[in-house]
């Protein structure tokens, strides 16, 4: 399908993970210096299943776009400008599934299984080895503040385009702008 417009799934995939994203990335941050309590391994738990939840939905996300291709950037953006914005696309989604991975092994590494919702054990991908688990622990430090800063670039590029080239760039990836859309022809 060709669509000149986002799908509401599109767009209520988009910012679902964004707030996934920016969750995981604060309660990371923030229970990485808590002294060892109950709490602390709590806050791990749920930083753990919010990674292992968007390296979930990044499939059906992947999934979805390849069958509901989203619509052109503004034909009027230079060219080297429509590179960066698609290489910052490509990027993201690189990142949303290496950036889980790198957690999910340094867990196993570090020795601590991974149980999703407190339910359904994921299984180790590594032996316990902590050596293996503190340079996994900098790959993933690495790889979640090259998220961060993709995802400042993108944000400051969607913000240009709404306050800067007053294109629609921003408000199409909006539900309202969706719904108004589909009812006017
Ligand atoms: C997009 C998803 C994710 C983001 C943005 C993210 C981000 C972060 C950040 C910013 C930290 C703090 C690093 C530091 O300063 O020390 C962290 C730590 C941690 N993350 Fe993730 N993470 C994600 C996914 C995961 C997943 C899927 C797992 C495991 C299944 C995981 C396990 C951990 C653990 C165990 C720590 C603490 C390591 C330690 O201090 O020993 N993360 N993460």
């Amino acid at each position: 399908m060709n669509g000149a417009r986002y799908t509401s799934t599109a767009i209520s995939l988009h910012w679902l993970m964004a707030v996934l994203i920016i969750g995981a990335f604060c309660v990371g941050l923030y229970m990485a210096n808590l002294p060892l309590s109950p709490m602390k391994l709590k806050i791990f738990s749920w930083h753990k299943w919010t990674g292992i939840t968007i390296f979930l939905l990044v499939f059906f996300r992947i999934a979805w776009r390849a069958w509901h291709r989203p619509p052109p950037l503004p034909p009027a953006m230079p060219r080297w400008m429509q590179v960066a914005a698609h290489a910052g696309h490509a990027a993201l989604y690189v990142l949303m599934i290496v950036l889980p991975i790198s957690g999910w092994l340094m867990s196993s590494a570090k020795g601590f299984q991974t149980v999703y919702f407190g339910v359904l054990p994921i299984p180790d991908l590594l032996p316990k080895n902590k050596e293996l688990g503190d340079s996994l622990l900098l790959v993933h430090q690495i790889l979640a503040w090259t998220m961060a800063t993709v995802v400042a670039g993108h944000a400051a590029a969607a913000l240009k385009h709404h306050f800067v080239d007053r294109d629609d760039v921003l408000t199409r990836m909006s539900l309202r702008h969706s719904t108004l859309k589909e009812k006017t022809p």
